[in-house]
């Protein structure tokens, strides 16, 4: 087994899969040195709380295992109390409490929240719903990062914050704003949206026929004749079907705009703490109108925020008090790719207010999220909120500690036991071993492109097709497999992962077919999915074959797809296992020379051919072609694609992760049973027991 697992490493290296970029590389190593592991803290908002409370507060935190403390986020209107008048007082006297603690301070820009005075001396800074209404104060992020006057107030109070902070050795690191994304009402759509946008297109079409072109607007006479009269598309203006061309560039638009903005303050900040404080946003995870990865070159931690339970389903009958595990790894594994590091900004310490019910997490659950988030290589996780609130729009929402202020809350005393957990595996931990040969032959990267989940949802075909949930049936084949993941996006090298799937990835061009070639003939081993290659860049499809660019690489044609509406459903025979389907299966063609994996067991194409594999150079290329109920087929064949390169795999149930973090093995049980963890013999187990109970944690070093 030993030559056989030696030649599927082939060139592969064994050190960290995403390279550090220079100036953040020595950030990183100073404010988050690899023998601290993960840092815990906590928000708070001193503003809201009498002073006399503070200093009690603190030293509560630090009594509690928090390392640092968050705050001044949406404090804008105590920092600036009237234009141009600042006052520091308050968070110069908290800072000092939280360093006589110990406690190091992250800092926040707080421009989701502008005051007042503000909106009401310039009401054009307010955005615009899709309805056309305008929001007002009483809220917050109500105002538009497009409008130029409202930047240049942002300007002034982030100048005035770098100024008096961005020296200050106590501040650690800044947050941005706050999950920019207007709260799911993006984009803006106000007369300083509509302008950016014109400009960008312009910028980006250069003459209005080129953009008539590439949005198809011959079709239902849509052509224009300048750019400023054309819109953002928004559905509640239309009558019919939008333009999902312009529909695509105006997601691309927005995600920059955004990005554009935390650049704006990103920029200003570095004049005055260059790399020495670190700089983040705390990203919304599960996909949305804002698109990370297009500030990971500023950043030098990508954070994000993680909210596990409240009320949604989840996989089990006790996914809606456990969170989702494949949810929580797959953001995990994006935002770490990003630039080799992340953090999680915030994280549920119990009940939240925000869902339609909002139930009690499962006990131990917010310990397995805090340990889960330690396994995918977490530099600090921050808890939303350190007390729980008396009044205003998030009563009801859980606090490390309860409404008297001073007792723990069960999320609370979980926190306080992983920041003595921690502590210990300091002491046990080997900071950058390199992965044992045998897990690090299974290292494999999900290809993940927003422009084409953009795309894909623009236009479902079958309004049961679910992206989010394609991309993680093969996101959770491999943590089956018990294989390291990085989620990447295509500015990465391939080459550095025995094992590439790209699913779904309907958007290309003939470059990215070139790429994925070579890395094939050099050895790597590639799985397409459904509806990839599909489209052009501009989502137009190819005037030839159905997804003429892939043909070639994975070796077969794609004769017809086809979608069923509830409740039918199709089956599949996988190597005599038998799957079901509904939402997409095409029926493929294979050229000579490739080898068939599954075929349709009914519907009048049966027999018909629904996922293949061939040899191509010193690799392989898969296609499979249908998206099966549950993953079922997924798992099974991305197992066998690991298996034929002879690569040892493991079999763990689907929420059972097993993962390798500088010199130790956790295990994290989001089953609703006790999973026996793959321990070896010699393991010393550090946390925990080799059976691992719901919710349960088991560490271990071998
Ligand atoms: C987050 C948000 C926080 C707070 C929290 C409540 O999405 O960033 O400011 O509102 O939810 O759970």
């Amino acid at each position: 087994m030993k030559h056989i697992l030696l030649r599927a490493l082939g060139c592969f290296a064994l050190s960290s899969m995403i390279p550090d970029m220079p100036a953040q590389s020595a950030s990183r190593q100073a404010s988050f040195p690899p023998a601290d592991l993960m840092q815990i803290g906590a928000y708070y908002y001193p503003e809201a709380w009498p002073a006399d409370q503070w200093p009690r507060d603190m030293a509560n935190m630090k009594k509690m295992g928090m390392e640092f403390v968050h705050m001044g986020e949406f404090a804008w209107a105590y920092l600036e109390p009237t234009e141009g008048k600042f006052d520091f007082a308050w968070l110069d006297k908290n800072i000092e409490l939280a360093a006589a603690q110990g406690l190091k301070v992250v800092l926040c820009t707080p421009t989701p929240t502008p005051p007042i005075w503000l909106t009401e001396k310039h009401p054009e800074v307010l955005m615009i719903d899709a309805a056309g209404r305008t929001q007002v104060h009483g809220t917050r992020q109500h105002a538009s990062w497009s409008s130029p006057v409202y930047r240049e107030y942002v300007a002034k109070i982030v100048n005035e914050l770098g100024r008096r902070y961005g020296k200050d050795k106590r501040v650690w690191g800044w947050q941005l704003d706050n999950e920019l994304t207007h709260y799911g009402k993006e984009p803006d759509f106000s007369p300083a949206s509509q302008k950016k946008f014109q400009a960008w297109l312009q910028k980006r079409y250069g003459d209005i026929a080129a953009l008539n072109r590439d949005w198809g607007n011959q079709f239902w006479s849509q052509l224009y004749q300048r750019f400023d009269q054309v819109r953002l598309p928004n559905p509640q203006e239309y009558v019919a079907q939008f333009n999902p061309h312009q529909m695509l560039d105006s997601q691309r638009w927005f995600a920059e705009e955004t990005a554009d903005y935390l650049k704006f303050q990103t920029d200003i900040l570095r004049r005055y703490c260059g790399h020495d404080q670190w700089i983040t946003t705390n990203h919304i995870h599960n996909f949305s109108a804002v698109n990370p990865v297009l500030n990971g070159g500023d950043f030098d931690v990508v954070s994000w925020t993680l909210y596990p339970v409240h009320g949604n389903a989840n996989e089990g009958p006790m996914g809606f008090r456990l969170g989702s595990s494949a949810v929580l790894t797959f953001a995990a594994d994006f935002m770490r790719s990003i630039n080799g590091a992340h953090g999680i900004m915030e994280l549920q310490p119990g009940q939240v207010n925000w869902g339609e019910v909002n139930p009690q997490p499962y006990p131990g659950a917010v310990r397995l999220w805090l340990m889960r988030s330690f396994a995918t290589g977490a530099k600090f996780v921050c808890t939303y909120r350190y007390r729980q609130p008396l009044y205003g729009a998030e009563l009801y929402h859980y606090g490390l500690v309860g409404p008297d202020g001073v007792t723990p809350t069960n999320g609370g005393e979980q926190y306080a036991q992983v920041a003595q957990e921690i502590t210990q595996l300091r002491l046990a931990a080997q900071p950058g071993a390199p992965l044992p040969a045998a897990y690090a032959a299974r290292r494999s990267a999900i290809l993940y492109s927003y422009e084409a989940r953009w795309d894909l949802d623009n236009h479902k075909q079958n309004k049961a097709w679910d992206s989010y949930d394609h991309l993680l049936k093969y996101h959770t084949a491999l943590k089956r497999a018990g294989a390291p993941v990085d989620v990447i996006t295509e500015d990465k090298d391939f080459s550095a992962y025995p094992f590439l799937i790209a699913p779904a990835y309907q958007l290309l061009d003939a470059k990215l077919v070139t790429r994925w070639r070579s890395y094939v003939e050099g050895g790597g081993h590639l799985i397409l999915s459904a509806r990839t290659g599909q489209k052009d860049r501009r989502g137009f499809l190819w005037e030839a074959a159905w997804a003429a660019p892939i043909l070639d690489l994975i070796g077969a044609k794609i004769k017809f797809y086809d979608t069923l509406p509830a409740p039918n459903q199709g089956h599949i025979n996988a190597g005599g296992q038998t799957h079901a389907w509904s939402t997409w299966g095409e029926i493929l063609e294979p050229a000579a020379g490739t080898r068939v994996l599954a075929t349709y067991s009914d519907q009048y194409y049966a027999g018909g051919v629904a996922a293949v594999t061939h040899q191509l150079g010193r690799g392989t290329v898969t296609y499979i072609g249908v998206d099966s109920e549950g993953g079922t087929l997924e798992a099974q064949l991305v197992r066998d694609v690991l298996t034929r390169a002879g690569v040892p795999v493991e079999n763990l149930p689907a929420g059972f992760c097993v993962d390798f973090r500088d010199g130790l093995w956790i295990a994290t049980n989001f089953t609703e049973k006790t999973v026996a963890a793959p321990v070896p013999a010699t393991a010393k187990i550090l946390i925990g027991a080799r059976d691992v109970p719901i919710a349960g944690v088991a560490v271990w070093k071998e």
